[in-house]
């Protein structure tokens, strides 16, 4: 019964709904940005030959101790400053979970990630989102203006796929320090111009969260780590619950980063089709906004003119995200950069909707 249910989430909260599922075999997916190659053949064969000679009686490593160090080296890091979560999420999660206490403020910015609310929200904390500014960007100075206990921004953005220069954010992190922390989640960042590591050692504010979720082809594993400063890791480390990860995970995920040039070989097949896919759909007269993941977004005419092509791509077997419970965006969609083979697919659809469907 809901009467059992704490108030702050029965009156506040609405279950996360991320892109459809279940849907009819051999359908388009591209709702949910994941990879559409494969995963690493290295890291099916790891796996395999993992549970020929072993079973799965023993708990995992509590700490993920060898992932760790394997990612250290990979990144240059400490051990010290990683966590490991269960998808990016678990990351994001703990960091709620260590640093916002009940009446704090978290802040973010509309759009941006949904479960970010959904985590302040259930710590009790009151949650503010500022504007994108109007190129989509992080707006920097409203968001030191409002200092946030726990200030949370996607780089580069979901769902637009806007990317922020470091030094911007470097400037909130500096605006923020001595008060409140940074997360700077980059799910998304295997497919940007640069990324925010550096500041981890200059600023004790600072976390990033990473995923395998989505350059690794690995969305399947949940796996997922966070970067920051020592001091601040270790009390994630506390609240993170013992043996979050399992067994097979923490190889696959070992396996993934041995085998990079796969992984590599992939981002960069991606960047050329979402690059290749933008210049179509800006010759068909989208505004695309100038993504930077391995997604595109794209503003419609219309609220009903959005849906409509959500509801057209459907109809062709083409699964792409919509956002239409948040009005600010609910004129544009969310298309995930498929192989090449998958846009032209979406292209012929989406030029068939223009031609014969489209309200004029
Ligand atoms: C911006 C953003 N952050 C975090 C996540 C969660 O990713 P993971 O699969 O690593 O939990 C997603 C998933 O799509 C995302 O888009």
């Amino acid at each position: 019964m809901s009467s059992y249910v704490r108030r702050v989430i029965r009156e506040n909260l609405k279950k996360y709904v991320g892109g459809e599922q279940r849907i009819p075999k051999g359908a388009i997916k591209l709702n949910q940005n994941e990879n559409e190659y494969p995963t690493s053949p290295h890291v099916i064969s790891t796996l395999i030959n993992y549970l020929k000679n072993n079973d799965l009686r023993r708990y995992p490593e509590q700490d993920s101790e060898t992932l760790k160090d394997k990612l250290a080296r990979c990144y240059n890091l400490k051990s010290e400053q990683i966590t490991i979560g269960n998808g990016s999420d678990e990351v994001i999660a703990n960091v709620f979970k260590t640093i916002v206490d009940k009446g704090d403020l978290v802040t973010s910015t509309n759009p941006t990630y949904g479960m970010f609310k959904i985590y302040a929200i259930e710590a009790g904390a009151n949650y503010y989102e500022v504007d994108l500014n109007d190129d989509y960007t992080i707006p920097i100075d409203k968001l030191i203006n409002v200092r946030g206990k726990l200030t949370a921004v996607t780089n580069p953005n979901s769902p637009t796929g806007v990317f922020t220069k470091i030094s911007e954010l470097e400037k909130l992190a500096k605006g923020l320090q001595g008060y409140g922390v940074l997360l700077i989640d980059e799910t998304y960042v295997d497919f940007t111009r640069d990324n925010a590591l550096r500041l981890i050692n200059k600023y004790d504010n600072v976390i990033i969260a990473r995923t395998f979720s989505k350059s690794f082809s690995l969305a399947g594993i949940r796996l997922g780590f966070g970067i920051g400063n020592e001091d601040l890791i270790e009390w994630i480390e506390v609240v993170r619950n013992p043996y979050n990860i399992g067994t097979l995970n923490q190889i696959a995920a070992i396996a993934a980063l041995e085998d990079y040039t796969y992984v590599k070989k992939n981002i960069e097949r991606i960047i050329e089709e979402r690059e290749f896919l933008k210049k179509k759909l800006r010759e068909l007269g989208f505004y695309v906004y100038p993504s930077e993941g391995n997604f595109l977004f794209i503003k419609c005419k219309t609220v009903e003119d959005a849906k409509n092509i959500v509801n057209f791509l459907k109809s062709k077997n083409i699964y792409v995200r919509y956002f239409g419970d948040n009005p600010k965006i609910a004129d544009s969609i969310r298309i995930t950069v498929g192989t090449h083979e998958i846009n032209i697919k979406v292209l012929q659809a989406l030029e068939e909707y223009l031609q014969n469907y489209r309200i004029k």
